[in-house]
């Protein structure tokens, strides 16, 4: 007899590649990291071993990081900021690690990294550890040298990430991050028992808002036949929605080898907008109400000079007709939690432009997984 027994296909659990079996994996990988971390509803970090001292002795937070674990610390930072009224700040980790940085015993520095080897990012912590910096690191692979050496770990439960495009593990990351900036505002009295309660329902909330927008991917499949042919593309939004556009932008270059660029919705017309042309699509992001009308003043500036719009709001968003060409909807949730639907659609946007080419979507030219040499 001749079993014919297919390891990689196996391990795809009858997905086409790694990535799309990552992306429907998010679901699962925000509870198994939130749910075991809650109690009476709020964030608790006592099996994890992170005193509430870690939170509240600090005046400063760092966020370091590369690549898309970098892109999570942006909307982190974005997030966490106005909430904490402390001073947030992201940096590249291989930047990082040559300067001299204002940290020292009142900084918490967040360390973000799936696999926990990156070496930049591991030498970055060890030079805020030089400075005096306490050190919380928010790491998926088990017993990894990040998580080892850092002073405390807050471990992502995303199970093995394949693909080399982070989809999962990015989601995890975020969630931890929130679950973070909540547990500190409670503990800094920013936030009361019943509004922290509010926001961690509210997180547990996009969980089922990324599986509405996973429902969705053959009609984000669709719309990706406007951008395969296309040589370059832009993501515009601001406030939380410019962080979740430099992951999009990355991603669709990581696999699809379309050049993307993320701008600050209100930067473009200080020089960028002159790229704008009706071969450029524009991929434009709209879920914060602070800044809503102001986006899309800027995306009827990119229209007016003939670029094709894809615009994601939420589902209640009030749009003059042709504003956008395509309109994705995601469903309604607080705006600060947008980032996890929206993080499927980009998701799915990159993974569709990457097989619509016939592309290696698992694994990309050039790209390695774990960046561990300089
Ligand atoms: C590489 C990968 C990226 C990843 C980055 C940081 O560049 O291709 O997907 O975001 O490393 O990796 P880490 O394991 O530290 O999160």
């Amino acid at each position: 007899m001749e079993v014919n027994w297919n390891m990689d296909a196996a391990m795809k659990n009858g997905f086409p590649h790694f990535m799309l079996k990552e992306i429907h994996e998010q679901p699962e990988a925000l509870r198994n990291t939130i749910l075991p971390r809650l109690s009476k509803g709020l964030p608790d970090f006592t099996d994890d071993q992170i005193p509430d001292d870690v939170f509240t002795s600090c005046s400063q937070i760092h966020i370091v990081a590369c690549g898309t674990a970098m892109h999570a610390g942006m909307a982190a930072r974005s997030m966490m900021e106005p909430l904490l009224r402390i001073p947030v700040t992201v940096s590249v980790a291989s930047e990082f690690r040559y300067e001299e940085p204002l940290i020292g015993e009142d900084t918490l520095v967040i360390i973000i990294s799936q696999s926990g080897e990156t070496i930049d990012t591991l030498a970055a912590m060890r030079l805020a550890k030089n400075y005096g910096a306490a050190a919380l690191s928010v790491v998926n692979v088990k017993g990894s040298t990040i998580a080892r050496e850092s002073d405390y770990t807050l471990y992502t439960h995303a199970g093995p990430e394949i693909a080399v495009a982070s989809t999962k593990a990015y989601s995890v990351q975020l969630a931890a991050l929130y679950m973070i900036g909540c547990r500190m505002a409670l503990v800094r009295g920013k936030y009361s028992v019943p509004q922290a309660t509010e926001f961690m329902k509210k997180l547990l909330n996009a969980i089922p808002a990324m599986e509405a927008m996973i429902a969705q991917k053959d009609s984000i499949k669709a719309l990706v036949t406007h951008l395969i042919n296309k040589s370059d593309a832009f993501f515009i939004g601001r406030g939380l929605d410019y962080a979740f556009s430099l992951e999009g932008a990355l991603k669709l270059k990581e696999i699809s080898y379309i050049h993307a660029e993320a701008y600050a919705a209100g930067e473009l017309k200080h020089g960028t907008i002159a790229l704008i042309t009706e071969e450029v699509p524009v991929i434009a992001i709209a879920t914060q109400e602070k800044v809503f009308a102001k986006t899309i003043s800027n995306i009827r500036e990119v229209k007016a000079r003939g670029a094709f719009v894809i615009l994601i709001t939420k589902e209640d968003a009030v749009l003059d007709r042709g504003v956008a060409d395509i309109h994705i909807r995601i469903p309604k949730i607080g705006d600060r939690f947008t980032v996890f639907p929206i993080a499927v659609v980009l998701q799915l946007i990159a993974y569709y432009a990457s097989t619509g080419k016939n592309l290696d979507v698992d694994q990309p030219r050039n790209l390695a997984k774990s960046v561990t040499v300089e």
